[in-house]
């Protein structure tokens, strides 16, 4: 700074000299004269020695010898000296010697612009809620500039911006102070910050200014609600994901700090199905799900969350879920309709079944195809939606398999695909479409002969295959040709045990045959036949014939031998036949002589007889040899004839003898037999005269007065009808025929087995069937034996 010099010269009494500078000269700098101003010459000031006293002043201020000049000796700094003083001076005594003279100098300072303006703070903090509102003021600290006056007069200025403006506000002791006037409200989320440079400036020249720097920190105020990423969320998940797993994270943010940043999750809705299945974690928004996500449950949840900040601003979201389905469930069978039993009759294609599938999952997963486990004569007919029809495919059989267990397996088309089976049970009916059959298409008996009649000599047995009443055989017999055979055998209709009716005799009926019938009761009845052959065993019961000599001829046959014949000669053959077969009609040959005494052997075999030695005069000229004839039956039957054998040269020397010999010896025979026949037949009659007159007595006697008249027949038991019916057995039996005499009441009649014994039980158990039937043919027979009714009272 260029010092400005103004010399001011003051003349007072007081002689007082004056001057006025300005601060911050430089050193060196002249103030002014103060020899000239003091009216001293200059040559005589180094003399008079001038110079400045003053404790204070001395160190500002020098005079130049030489020349007489007030020089300034040191910075002089106005607001150093002077503060805020109004007037700043420095005095000090100017002394000159000889004479002793004191001047008395004042020099002011006057004040220059050499102090800024400046703020106590280089920086000023202020927080300022988010919340207030505009035309709030805000008081700032001013600055001070320690110049004066003009130079100390102060203008702030602010930084430009559209938040604040300035005001200004003269405080109680009059300092006017700077302030913030909020213009537009403030948000903390766009700007939490704002930094202005306040500015103030003085009024000197050059001027002056001083900074300080006002940092606004916005307190955040809760006025955001928190904003969930999405406001709706749409996911898909698929069913049965396992328990507790993670199905989604709502997010929501909140522009707010701190607790109003602070976010919990929850679910706003009172949907019972969302709040049982889903829980959500406050703190993350995790949704979990806490139960079994069922898709058949619910394909669909609506659930709504809502985020609520520690300030309780509530903001709500939608999550919508979409449960995938997934192949977890098993097709089902159900049987809608069955015909069983079905006759196993029924034609190709008949429906059986109607039978529903179905299937609880969607799409593929609930789209069920289904099948016939197995060969099975059905198959399976897809009708509309899921129904099938089982129909028969192939004829059935009952016979062959009379139930079938037709399992079905529903398969759905999931990945990988479930199935299902199901039985249904069913039960073919019988239709009579089985012929009996019997075991062989014709039976060989054999049976002895003379056999017990009434003897079962064989049983019969057809088949049937068919069921119940189909199956019901009824036998019989149905014979084609020869009249007699229904009396030989019958057969019982149950049973096809076939009996015997009387003895056969094997020499009469070696063998026959019978053809029986087994005829089912269905409806319509089938039959089919066998032949029965039976063939009678031949027993030993005829004893061998013979037939030469023949026995008729008696003694009056004789063999001749002749004399000379020699040993071994062939004298005659017994000749005899057995009806007997086999066995019982070998036949062997015996003769009774003691074979050592006797002049005739006889071959065992053939029956030849023959000389067993010569013969000598002296011999015996007639010999009987008695031969019995012997079969091999066990036991045997034999038979004997006797040989007449004379041995002669000539028949006529012997025959004579032999002939009146014998005859008399015949007709004395014959006389003894009338006679004793005679005698028997006279006594024998004689007897039943006694025994009839006893019995007709005594019946008149007993008589009853109801039974008026009694009839002479003898009682009739009909057991003992020979009554032998189409193949039906005789059976024995017993019972009472009462028959009112009286005329008016002479139809009456009544049957009463005896001794109470029930009807039933005198029935053969065997033929129990045929029983009441014969009975009554019985009836009937003696009504026609009889030609009326019998009529016996026991009472
Ligand atoms: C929530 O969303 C915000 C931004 O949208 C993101 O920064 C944050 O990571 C998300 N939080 C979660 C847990 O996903
Ligand atoms: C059918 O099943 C039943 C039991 O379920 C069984 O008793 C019967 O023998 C079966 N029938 C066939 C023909 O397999
Ligand atoms: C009758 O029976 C005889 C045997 O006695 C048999 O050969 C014949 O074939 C039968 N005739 C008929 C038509 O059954
Ligand atoms: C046996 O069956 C045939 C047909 O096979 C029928 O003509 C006949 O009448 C039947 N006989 C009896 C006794 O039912
Ligand atoms: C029976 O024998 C006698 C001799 O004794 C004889 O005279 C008679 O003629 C014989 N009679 C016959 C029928 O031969």
């Amino acid at each position: 700074m260029i010092p400005f010099l103004l010399f001011c010269l003051c003349h007072s009494v007081s002689a007082q000299i004056h001057y006025s500078i300005y601060e911050e000269m430089q050193k060196g700098s002249s103030i002014g004269n103060l020899a000239n101003d003091l009216g001293l010459n200059i040559k005589e000031i180094s003399l008079r020695k001038l110079r400045i006293v003053s404790r204070l002043s001395e160190k500002y201020f020098s005079i130049n010898i030489l020349n007489g000049n007030l020089n300034v000796a040191d910075r002089i700094d106005r607001e150093t000296l002077c503060g805020a003083a109004e007037e700043c001076f420095l005095t000090f005594d100017a002394v000159i010697e000889n004479p002793l003279n004191v001047y008395h100098v004042r020099v002011d300072i006057k004040d220059i612009n050499d102090n800024p303006p400046r703020f106590v703070k280089e920086e000023i903090e202020l927080e300022i809620s988010e919340s207030t509102l505009p035309g709030v003021r805000f008081v700032i600290q001013n600055a001070e500039d320690r110049d004066k006056g003009i130079n100390s007069l102060l203008k702030y200025k602010l930084s430009a911006n559209k938040y604040f403006e300035l005001g200004e506000k003269t405080s109680t002791d009059g300092r006017k102070l700077p302030e913030l006037v909020l213009e537009t409200s403030l948000d903390r989320e766009t700007q939490s910050y704002y930094e202005f440079t306040l500015t103030a400036s003085d009024g000197g020249n050059p001027v002056q200014t001083g900074t300080t720097l006002i940092k606004i920190t916005v307190i955040d105020f809760n006025d955001n609600f928190p904003i969930f990423t999405q406001e709706v969320y749409k996911l898909s998940i698929s069913e049965n994901i396992p328990l507790n797993s993670p199905v989604l994270c709502v997010n929501a943010s909140d522009k707010d700090t701190g607790t109003n940043a602070q976010i919990t999750y929850s679910f706003s809705t009172t949907s019972e199905n969302v709040l049982h299945v889903f829980a959500i974690n406050k703190i993350t928004g995790q949704i979990t799900n806490k139960g079994v996500v069922n898709y058949e449950d619910s394909k669909y949840y609506d659930i709504s969350v809502q985020a609520q900040d520690g300030g309780g601003l509530v903001t709500h979201a939608k999550v919508l879920l979409e449960i995938l389905d997934e192949n977890d469930n098993t097709p089902e069978i159900y049987v809608t309709s069955i015909t069983t039993p079905i006759s196993e009759d029924s034609a190709i294609g008949t429906v059986v079944a109607l039978i529903e599938a179905h299937d609880t999952d969607s799409g593929g997963n609930g789209e069920v195809d289904c099948q016939i486990i197995g060969a099975m004569p059905f198959k399976l007919l897809s009708t509309s939606g899921n129904f099938y029809k089982i129909i028969i495919k192939n004829p059935l059989d009952r016979e062959k398999t009379s139930c079938y267990n037709i399992t079905i397996k529903a398969t759905d088309k999931g990945s990988p695909p479930l199935s299902f089976e199901k039985t249904i049970r069913l039960d073919i009916s019988d239709v009579n479409d089985n012929l009996p059959k019997f075991e062989k298409s014709s039976y060989t008996v054999f049976v002895h002969e003379n056999n017990q009649p009434g003897a079962s000599i064989y049983s019969i047995q057809a088949l049937d295959r068919d069921a119940e009443e189909n199956a019901k055989l009824v036998y019989s017999i149905i014979s084609n040709d020869t009249e007699q055979l229904p009396s030989y055998v019958s057969i019982n209709p149950v049973s096809g045990v076939i009996y015997a009716q009387r003895p056969f005799d094997y020499e009469q009926d070696k063998e026959f045959q019978i053809q029986v019938m087994a005829k089912d009761s269905g409806s319509p009845s089938l039959n089919s036949s066998t032949v029965v052959k039976i063939h009678v065993i031949d027993q030993n019961d005829n004893s061998p014939t013979i037939l030469y000599p023949s026995p008729d001829a008696g003694s009056t046959l004789y063999e001749i031998v002749p004399f000379s014949s020699k040993q071994g000669s062939l004298v005659t053959k017994v000749v005899a036949v057995d009806a007997d077969s086999g066995h019982n009609g070998w036949l062997s040959y015996y003769s009774l002589q003691d074979s050592d005494t006797s002049f005739f052997i006889i071959d065992t075999y053939t029956g030849e007889v023959k000389t067993s030695r010569t013969f000598q005069e002296r011999d015996v000229s007639r010999h009987r040899v008695v031969v019995m004839v012997k079969d091999n039956g066990n036991p045997p039957l034999s038979s004997t004839v006797t040989l007449n054998i004379v041995i002669a040269d000539h028949f006529q020397h012997v025959l004579p003898d032999l002939s009146n010999q014998s005859r008399k010896l015949e007709t004395q025979t014959n006389i003894q037999i009338y006679l004793v026949i005679a005698i028997a037949l006279i006594s024998f009659l004689f007897m039943l005269t006694v025994i009839l007159a006893i019995i007709s007595k005594y019946r008149e006697s007993k008589s009853s007065t109801s039974f008026s008249s009694v009839s002479a027949y003898p009682p009739m038991d009909p057991r003992f009808l020979p009554k032998f019916n189409n193949g039906t057995l005789p059976f024995p039996y017993s019972y009472d025929v009462c028959v009112t005499l009286d005329p008016s009441e002479r139809d009456f009649a009544y049957l009463k087995p005896p001794h109470n014994v029930p009807v039933e039980s005198l029935i053969d158990a065997d033929d129990s069937g045929i029983g009441n039937n014969s009975l009554k043919e019985t009836v009937h027979s003696v009504d026609i034996v009889q030609g009326h009714v019998e009529v016996w009272s026991r009472t």
